[in-house]
């Protein structure tokens, strides 16, 4: 099953706002589409909107009606903003955005501009599959018999086209024959860890058990985990982590218990010249932590403070696990070709 796949009749994707209880599809027939769908999360996970913002930009050719090569890149150009527009933090987003433009400034016809614009999209698609069934292979290489791991919010097959980075590295460790556990916290406000991971562990058989996220200190204290693994959602130049709001608290806790705090992504989740500084962390709708399954649980006109994401120093982190490896500290990704 793929969370996002191209189509004649348009892009198709896993409504992610309906799991676990409906697994429905949407079909997109246009760039804006898509875009609705970042930004509802209907599609979510770094990887995954990378992909669907290509498929975009591939809809936006497909569909263009301009006349001359100017007009469609002049539409492509329009398309590519209001794409990049939609959420600002992961890397893989602009990434498969500014490989995209690539594509369509060196097409020399209308023709070729479509033709080349499908094929990168498809392209694109394709990488995230082979990456990330290298980095569960690498990583399953980390996971031994009789590990108890926490992971965090989603980096699975949902939040890429299949598979996934983090619970990839987890399903093929248990596909090996590895006795393990995994531990899975809700990841308030939106749930992903109890809507996604838990259903993605469920399908695979793999057993686990769901905790709120204030429980995470708790179970590193009475020895119930002894390996976190997550995903990336943008790594910056010395290994510093975007990753879900959350993630900071989960790798100092690991740090003080002397728990390995590993972080899985490929390489089109790495900002090899940023620095923390130069990121911008997603800031939500108030709703989305005022409300529980559309019911108001604060006094109305509580205010709210709703990043999305958090940044885990570089320090915290045992070892990133990539496409092309596994990388130990001292982290410096501009050194790495
Ligand atoms: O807000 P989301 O659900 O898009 O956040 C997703 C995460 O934080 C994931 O851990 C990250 O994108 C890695 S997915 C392989």
């Amino acid at each position: 099953m793929r969370t996002i796949e191209w189509k004649d009749d348009g892009v198709y994707i896993i409504d992610q706002t309906k799991l676990p209880h409906e697994l429905n599809f949407i079909v997109c027939k246009d760039y804006e589409r898509i875009a609705l769908a970042i930004e509802k999360m209907e599609i979510r996970g770094a990887p995954a909107i990378g992909v669907a913002a290509a498929m975009g930009i591939a809809l936006a050719a497909k569909n263009s009606k301009g006349k001359s090569i100017e007009e469609i890149k002049k539409e492509l150009i329009k398309a590519k903003r209001r794409l990049a527009s939609t959420r600002p933090t992961a890397k893989n987003l602009f990434w498969a955005l500014e490989r995209m433009e690539k594509v369509w400034e060196n097409a020399n016809s209308s023709e070729e501009i479509i033709e080349n614009v499908i094929k990168e999209a498809l392209k694109i698609a394709q990488e995230d599959i082979d990456s990330c069934r290298k980095i569960s292979e690498y990583g399953s290489s980390l996971i031994d018999d009789g590990d108890k791991i926490l992971t965090y919010c989603n980096a699975g097959g949902l939040a890429c086209v299949e598979l996934g980075t983090a619970l990839g590295i987890i399903k093929t460790a248990f596909r090996k024959g590895k006795k393990i556990e995994v531990y899975v916290p809700e990841t308030r406000p939106l749930l992903q860890g109890a809507r996604l991971t838990a259903f993605e562990l469920k399908m695979e058989g793999i057993p686990y058990k769901l905790i709120t996220d204030n429980m995470i200190g708790y179970i590193m204290q009475k020895g119930l985990v002894n390996k976190v693994i997550v995903g990336a959602d943008r790594i910056t130049r010395y290994g510093d982590v975007f990753n879900k709001i959350g993630t900071y608290l989960i790798a100092i806790s690991a740090y003080i218990h002397k728990i390995p705090f590993y972080v899985a992504a490929p390489f089109s989740t790495i900002d090899a010249n940023a620095l923390p500084e130069d990121v911008i962390i997603e800031e939500r709708n108030e709703k989305e932590v005022l409300y529980i399954n559309n019911m108001l649980i604060a006094p109305s006109g509580t205010k709210v403070l709703n990043p999305a994401f958090d940044l885990t120093p570089g320090k915290y982190v045992s070892a990133i696990i990539t496409d092309k490896g596994i990388i130990w500290p001292p982290y410096d990704f501009s050194t790495i070709k």
